[in-house]
């Protein structure tokens, strides 16, 4: 089965019919996008916590391996939904959203936040008992942070910008 193809078995769906409206009940689509839009909030949220105390601007007295382990699980339940629900969204009008530039451009940021996440995770924050409390955190850290804030920010402002561009 070719991209195109699988579009439009998802478009077709008794799921895309029901989240379009078309189907009859026409709640669903504002519906799932609130809770994806809470979803997003929280998922934001969560991350600029992390961020802004990578650096060093936001609850300095808390240890940076606390913070991680104590907000970290609501940013992945929040990114499960986001998910979800985006997922849903996206299948009532596969075949419009797949080649809407402003969706290809929000995937590539979500990729490049998950890259800049994974060098994070998989870099200095290997050795953060080393400056679990230091201020400034290393420039690596506080990188990492700038770059997610940035990165994310992008990705809500391709996420509000596709309602406007998509009939
Ligand atoms: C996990 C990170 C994500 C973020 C931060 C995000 C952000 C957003 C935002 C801010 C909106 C606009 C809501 C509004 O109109 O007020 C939106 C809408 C939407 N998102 Fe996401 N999203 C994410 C994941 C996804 C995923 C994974 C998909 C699909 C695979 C997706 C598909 C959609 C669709 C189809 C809409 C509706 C656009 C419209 O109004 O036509 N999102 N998203």
């Amino acid at each position: 089965m070719n991209l195109n193809a699988l579009l439009q078995y998802l478009q077709s769906s008794h799921v895309a019919a029901a989240i379009s409206g078309t189907a009859g009940w026409e709640w669903w689509f504002a519906n799932i996008e609130t809770l994806h839009v809470l979803a997003v909030a929280l998922l934001f949220g969560t991350i600029l916590m992390v961020d802004l105390r990578l650096l060093g601007l936001a609850t300095p007295r808390t240890a940076i391996i606390r913070l991680s382990n104590e907000v970290l699980p609501y940013t992945w339940v929040a990114f499960a939904i986001s998910m979800v629900t985006g997922t849903l969204l996206f299948v009532s009008k596969a075949t419009v959203y797949a080649y809407n530039l402003q969706f290809q451009l929000k995937m590539l940021f979500m990729l490049l936040a998950g890259i800049n996440m994974a060098i994070f995770h998989f870099g200095v924050y290997r050795k953060a008992r080393a400056w679990n409390d230091a201020l400034p955190p290393p420039l690596p850290a506080r990188l990492a942070g700038a770059f997610s804030i940035g990165l994310w920010i992008t990705v809500i402002f391709m996420g509000r910008w596709m309602g406007f561009t998509v009939q």
